[in-house]
Parts: structure tokens; C-alpha cells; sequence
């Protein structure tokens, strides 16, 4: 049994224009340990997706499927099974830092918080666990800066108080959500660098959501590219950049700058992201395919393994995708 199982997840939201699908029908596992990257242009359905496996999806929100995490189903699970998984199992970077932690209160009590509330530890204890955390995700000077507010950090430190914060309950699972994409690009190497270490020395299985192509290279074993609310391609990375066997997959891979092609064009896949009111009947990526065919506007190949490990939903064989290659 895998830590982590996935099977047939949706998300749907009701607006007042109508229904949004913003998941359907995601299927994956991941095993102790295990790093899997989730890319996917914005509106693919990656926050909610993160959002569904928590139990954290906003009050319009219907999550259907299922979600195990070492045999517990999430979905519709009771509020207290949630909150004690939460607390003990996994846990969350979100993608803008201040909307999770407190400016009035100092970092010492915000953190401090989660140890006397879920782990029952006195204060002075908790606080020094925190510096240790904080010392883990190297905030210089730990012991003097707990005390501070979270607006006396820069957006980089601000970002490893919300690591050290996501580590205080040593989670089996870390999900962190674009961890990276509010910092410059010297902060963010930093950034991951460090949750790699940390991967690595804590053990958890981490998923890491972002938009580039390029932080998943550097960081994850496994990779889902997300298109429309649906897992377009899934695969270990190495293969996967070597020969992403999906046109969308192609195209993220296009639009990322290369250091072994200086000079190299890059091309954005022209057109944008479907609207999710719509169910969609085909493929969501046809209209900006550059290999569409008649059938992909209506029906889609469903996920098949073409490959050991590997995953793709498309109607054009592998194949075609290689010769248009060559
Ligand atoms: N509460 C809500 N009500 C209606 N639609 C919503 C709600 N929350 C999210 N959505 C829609 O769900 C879809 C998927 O959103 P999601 O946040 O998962 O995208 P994302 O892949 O994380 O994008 P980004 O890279 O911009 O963070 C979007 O079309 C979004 O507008
Ligand atoms: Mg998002």
C-alpha cells in the first residue's frame, strides 16, 4: 500500500456563471520518501488539487473520489480525522507566505502555537524547538530573530519561517505550493537547495507544485504535468526530459531556458488556458495543440501506461511525437 493514493480525484466549485471543474479525475501515488513535481500553467487545477488532499478547499467546493493517506480516506473524512492527519502527517507551504502567517503576532508565539496546541509542549520548550527549526532552515541568529514579526523578515527568511513552521510537526508529507515563485531567482535557488537538504535529512515524501519545468528537474524523482484540470502526462523525470511523449509536455519543455543552448529561441505555446465552466468533451489542450486532430475535439485517450512508469493522455501515438521531433 502506498503512503499516499490518489484515485479518480474532482474538484468542482459552484459560481454563480456555473460549474467550475477544476480537477478531474487525478489518479497517482507516491510512497514514503518519494519526491513528485506537479507542473502545469496557472488555472490547471494544481493549488486545489493540493487544496483537496488537505481537506482545505474553499466553502463552494466539492471534492469527489478518493484520497487514502496510510489507508485513512480524506475525502468527506470528519473534521477531526483531517485536523489530527494535518497535525501529524502532512502538512503545507502555500503559495503567498503572508496569507498564512499572522502580522500581529511574533514568529515565537505563531510557531510556538502549533507545539502547545497539537503536541502539548510548555512554552519555553516549544520556543526552543522553534529555534532549532528556524536554525534548520538557517535564519542566521535564530535565537534573537524568533521574537521578531513576520514584516521584519525579507520575502526569502520569510519564506524559511514558513518551512521551519510546515517542519514542526515532522510530517510523513510535505506539500509545498509554488515555494518559490514571490522570490528573485538567487533566493529561490537557495530556497529549494534547502528543502532538498531538508527532504533529504527529514525523510518526507514531498510534492512540489509549481510552473517551471525547471525547479522540478532539480528537485523531484517523478513528474505530473497537470493541463485543464486533468493529468496530461506522468513519468520519472529523467525519461520525461529526455522524451516527454505529450505535445503540452513538449511545449512547457520549449519555453524553458536552457544553459546547454545559449541562444536558443524560446517559444511560449501560443494561446491560453481553457475556461473551466465549460466540462471539457475532448482534449482541453486541442485549441493550442500543435498536433490536433478531428477526434480530439471530441474525446480524449484516458491516461494509459505506454511505458514502464510512464503515463500520457493523448489521442496521437507516441510515435508521431518523435518523428515530428526528428
Ligand atoms: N473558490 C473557487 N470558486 C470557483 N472557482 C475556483 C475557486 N478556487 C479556484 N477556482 C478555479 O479553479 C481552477 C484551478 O485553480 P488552481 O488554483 O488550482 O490553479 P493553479 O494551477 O494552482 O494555478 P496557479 O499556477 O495560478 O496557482 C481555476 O480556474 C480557478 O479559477
Ligand atoms: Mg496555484
Amino acid at each position: 500500500m502506498a503512503m499516499l493514493d490518489v484515485n479518480n480525484l474532482s474538484v468542482r466549485f459552484d459560481t454563480p456563471d456555473g460549474v467550475v471543474n477544476a480537477v478531474n479525475d487525478v489518479s497517482f501515488s507516491l510512497d514514503k520518501g518519494q519526491t513528485l513535481g506537479i507542473v502545469g500553467e496557472s488555472g490547471s487545477g494544481k493549488s486545489q488539487l493540493a487544496f483537496a488532499i488537505m481537506g482545505l478547499l474553499a466553502k463552494n467546493g466539492r471534492a469527489g473520489g478518493s484520497v487514502r493517506f496510510n489507508g485513512t480516506e480524506l475525502v468527506g473524512a470528519p473534521l477531526s480525522t483531517l485536523n489530527r492527519i494535518r497535525a501529524n502527517h502532512i502538512a503545507m507551504i502555500f503559495q503567498d507566505p503572508m496569507t498564512s502567517l499572522n502580522p500581529y503576532m511574533r514568529v515565537s508565539d505563531q510557531m510556538a502555537e502549533v507545539l502547545v496546541h497539537h503536541r502539548g509542549m510548555g512554552k519555553a520548550a516549544a520556543v526552543a524547538e522553534c529555534v532549532r527549526m528556524l536554525d534548520a532552515v538557517k535564519i542566521p541568529d535564530a535565537r534573537g530573530r524568533v521574537r521578531l514579526y513576520p514584516h521584519e523578515f525579507s520575502g526569502g527568511m520569510r519564506q524559511r519561517v514558513m518551512i521551519a513552521m510546515s517542519l514542526l510537526c515532522q510530517p510523513d508529507l510535505l506539500i509545498a505550493d509554488e515555494p518559490t515563485t514571490a522570490l528573485d531567482v538567487t533566493v529561490q535557488a537557495q530556497i529549494m537547495h534547502l528543502l532538498g537538504e531538508l527532504q533529504r535529512d527529514f525523510g518526507m515524501a514531498t510534492i512540489l507544485i509549481t510552473h517551471d519545468l525547471g525547479v522540478i528537474a532539480g528537485f523531484a524523482r517523478e513528474v505530473i504535468v497537470m493541463y485543464g484540470g486533468q493529468v496530461m502526462e506522468s513519468a520519472p523525470v529523467d525519461p520525461f526530459f529526455a522524451r516527454p511523449s505529450h505535445p503540452y509536455s513538449r511545449g512547457l519543455l520549449h519555453a524553458l531556458p536552457r544553459v546547454d543552448q545559449e541562444g536558443a529561441v524560446l517559444s511560449a505555446i501560443p494561446g491560453t488556458p481553457p475556461n473551466m465552466t465549460r466540462a471539457p468533451r475532448g482534449c482541453p489542450f486541442a485549441p493550442r495543440c500543435d498536433l490536433v486532430m478531428a477526434s480530439c475535439h471530441d474525446s480524449l485517450s484516458p491516461l494509459t501506461e505506454w511505458a514502464p512508469g510512464r503515463r500520457r493522455a493523448c489521442n496521437r501515438p507516441v510515435s508521431d511525437l518523435l518523428e515530428d521531433a526528428a
